[in-house]
């Protein structure tokens, strides 16, 4: 069997689904990998150390007609959808509960898409494949590397024969995979870091990092269903956004990283509270995305610095910033997912194990997986709908 890694089309990703390193792991495996030529070019690693390695580098065309399995990162473009043929799998981050049309145009086409954020996480067998958390990681790094660099002061408490410079105020909100990550890095960074989030059980995880935690009275618990949050209700999210402005008011850097599986992400910081920030503010927003984010004035892909002088940063694709990193890691997770589909040199696709049943979305001509068929039912309501209208505040 040939895998075949793709080279990244979407805008600004600059990740690649194989390292180097990992060649000698597929060839174990009993894999012949090709490589399509500049597909490493976004992470700085060229061509050669792919041959170097044992890969072959191919053109695009050779890469589509050869291989049996092509590796990606994002979802395909509808024209790297048109160039599969039937039977031929794509596995990568194919996000079918955002855009499960991209799962419909690939059963259609009569190819097997594998997503990873499908991945049941809390398997233990499927850890080394766990791409959601090994990107939240690397996301929750450089949020507060991004936040720092735009900071005009310093984070650490330094005491000079200039003057002293008080330490940072950073607020994370969210502590999960990211929001851990960030309050290490900030916590390394010499910052004074508060955290929360709805989930009880976090508390203790923010604490053993350095944070305080933030105890809300208006919404005591929201943990959801494996390990993450619930939707909370209007009213509570009302009476949150109303309980978090005092706090978020005393931040030099507040740093955003909620999500709630299938659903819009929960809005944290209002325009109400970044108007009482003070100027030189930095707010990092990991969840801004077109469908909206934590943050009522952000915008993804963008900076947008407010007329009191805050600035909202969209942290919407963090770890395609930092892609040799990010995707060593991601590399090895779909290596992992990649060796559990493989028996005997070819794809063996058992739908009685748990992890194939999650993570394969489309196959023998037709969305398979249950969540993504019923967001294509003609009656089906959009899981996420484009965030209401917000309101003004932005330079
Ligand atoms: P996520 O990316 O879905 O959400 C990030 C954080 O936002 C979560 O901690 C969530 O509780 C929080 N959040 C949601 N709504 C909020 C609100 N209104 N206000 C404040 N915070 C809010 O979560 P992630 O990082 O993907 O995973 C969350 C948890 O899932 C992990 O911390 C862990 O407990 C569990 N998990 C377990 C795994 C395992 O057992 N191997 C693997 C991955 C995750």
């Amino acid at each position: 069997m040939k895998v075949g890694i793709a080279r990244e089309s979407a805008p600004g990703e600059r990740r690649v689904a194989l390292v180097p390193e990992l060649i000698a792991k597929y060839k174990a495996a009993g894999l012949e990998v090709l490589v399509e030529a500049g597909a490493g070019s976004g992470a700085l690693i060229p061509d050669g150390a792919y041959a170097d390695a044992g890969a072959t580098v191919v053109s695009t065309d050779e890469l589509y007609a050869q291989a049996d399995a092509i590796l990606r990162v994002q979802k395909p473009s509808p024209a790297e959808v048109a160039r599969l043929r039937a039977g031929q799998a794509v596995v990568g981050l194919l996000t079918p509960l955002i855009d499960p049309q991209t799962a419909q145009a690939l059963a259609t086409r009569g190819a097997i898409a594998i997503s990873l954020d499908a991945l049941p996480r809390t398997l233990s067998s499927a850890q080394s494949m766990d791409a959601l958390s090994s990107q939240a990681n690397v996301a929750g790094y450089k949020a507060v590397l991004v936040a720092a660099d735009a900071f005009g002061r310093y984070f650490p408490l330094l005491t000079t024969a200039a003057g002293t410079a008080k330490p940072a105020n950073v607020l994370i909100l969210g502590i999960g995979v990211a929001g851990l990550q960030a309050i290490g890095t900030a916590r390394r960074l010499g910052a004074v870091v508060k955290a929360y989030d709805v989930r009880k059980e976090t508390k203790e995880q923010a604490e053993s990092l350095g944070a305080t935690f933030i105890v809300l009275k208006s919404v005591a618990d929201a943990s959801g269903e494996g390990g993450y949050a619930r939707a909370l209700t209007p009213e509570e999210q009302t009476a949150q956004q109303d309980e978090l402005n005092g706090h978020i008011a005393a931040m030099d850097v507040v740093i955003t990283t909620a999500q709630v599986p299938g659903r819009r992400p929960p809005l944290l910081v209002t325009a109400a509270a970044v108007a009482g920030m003070k100027s030189g503010s930095v707010i990092v927003d990991m969840a801004a995305s077109a469908l909206g984010g934590n943050v009522e004035l952000s915008r993804p892909g963008e900076t947008v610095v407010t007329e009191n002088g805050v600035s909202i940063i969209a942290g919407d694709n963090l770890p395609a910033t930092m892609p040799a990193g990010a995707s060593a890691f991601y590399a090895r997770n779909i290596f992992e997912l990649v060796r559990h589909f493989v028996k005997d040199g070819a794809l063996a696709l058992d739908f009685s194990d748990e992890i194939t049943a999650a993570t394969v979305i489309a196959h023998g001509g037709a969305v398979v997986q249950e969540a993504t068929r019923q967001l294509l039912e003609p009656a089906a309501a959009p899981a996420l709908a484009p965030a209401p209208a917000t309101t003004g505040g932005a330079a």
